[in-house]
């Protein structure tokens, strides 16, 4: 049985690595992509092909105030897909008065990234995106960042979350932790209390001694997640899952820290995040090499695995039905005229 994609906000590229005139050719959700920001900073995302005769607007597109120009024939659209120009024309195509023409995915930025809503079947937002408060709270760093590809369908890699027999031999974490899950519509809340060294109020460890830390991570949908840990040693982190095809997706890891913190302090937040980088790495092998068990054999200390899998599935769809006309039905109803349901 193969997963297929769910539908959600999915984090598409940081903020800023896209400065007003960029275009970008972009690959996820099986589809081909071009993103770009007009002159007057407004970030979009549409389908790549140009409906002139094809070329793909992400390689050689150049944006012109508002408009992203063809690189073929200098056809030029504007962010709703909707065609604004034809150079050499004497009338306009007839499509062109119709409305788009090329399929525009509702978009936002939020969290120093810029986000858009897939929909097998287009259909506009049913949720908004959550803020993460210290990414834009300047008592904060900036973002430190670490992404990788892997060839895995998300539904697996949020499992590793709920799957708590695994931090103890994939992690070498010192007993399975506790997870609690609270689950509200397309959120998730998962409390992990795990044990770990002591740590005193000057930030010296104290391996004589063990504690118990707490971890909040929250999932807003398929693709976004937060971690923040409110012991004494604080950091916040943003994790985005972008799938790339139904099997392999984009996990990025963009972590901040409070700025004024002690040295000490400062030391063991790195090491913080070098450890939740190192245990990525460690799940990498498992999520590639791993099938998905349809039908798994759990046992009582497996953690909420069962739950996750009820709440994951709201996200699918059946992408068979897509109508043929999608590109209108969607692009008339941008994400902040939609209906948005809680
Ligand atoms: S293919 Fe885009 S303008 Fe001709
Ligand atoms: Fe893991």
């Amino acid at each position: 049985m193969s997963l297929p994609i769910p539908f959600g906000w999915y984090a598409l590229e940081y903020s800023a690595e896209l400065s007003p005139g960029a275009v970008k050719p972009l690959f996820y959700f099986d589809e081909h992509m071009v993103l770009f920001r007009t002159e007057d900073g407004q970030a979009h995302v549409m389908e790549a092909y140009c409906p002139h005769l094809g070329a793909h607007l992400g390689h050689g597109g150049k944006v012109q105030g508002d408009a992203l120009t063809c690189p073929f024939h200098g056809w030029q659209f504007d962010g709703s897909g909707t065609c604004v120009s034809v150079p050499y024309a004497r009338a306009m195509p007839k499509r062109a008065a119709e409305g788009p023409c090329l399929y525009s995915y509702p978009v936002q930025e939020r969290n120093q990234m810029i986000w858009a809503w897939y929909h097998p079947r287009r259909v506009v937002p049913l949720w908004d995106i959550d803020d993460l408060p210290e990414l834009s709270d300047p008592d904060w760093s900036p973002i430190d960042c670490y992404d990788w590809e892997i060839e895995s369908p998300i539904q697996e890699a949020g499992e590793n979350g709920v799957d708590i027999a695994h931090f103890v031999t994939v992690h070498g974490a010192l007993g399975v932790p506790e997870a609690d899950i609270t689950l509200d519509g397309h959120r998730r809340e998962t409390k992990l209390a795990a044990v770990a060294p002591a740590i005193d109020d000057e930030g010296q460890i104290d391996f004589a001694n063990t504690e118990t830390i707490h971890l909040v991570s929250r999932n807003y949908g398929p693709g976004m997640s937060t971690q923040t840990f409110t012991s004494k040693l604080k950091t916040a982190m943003l994790g985005t899952i972008t799938p790339i095809t139904a099997g392999r997706m984009k996990l990025c890891f963009a972590f901040t820290k409070p700025r004024n913190i002690s040295a000490q302090f400062n030391m063991l937040a790195d090491g913080m995040i070098a450890e939740i980088v190192r245990q990525v790495q460690q799940d990498i092998p498992i999520w590639e090499n791993k099938k998905y068990a349809a039908s798994p054999m759990l046992c009582d200390g497996d953690g909420p695995i069962a739950k996750y899998r009820r709440w994951f599935s709201q996200f699918y769809d059946d992408a068979s039905v897509r109508p043929k006309r999608a590109a209108v039905i969607a692009s008339s109803e941008r994400p902040e005229q939609a209906a948005l349901v809680g």
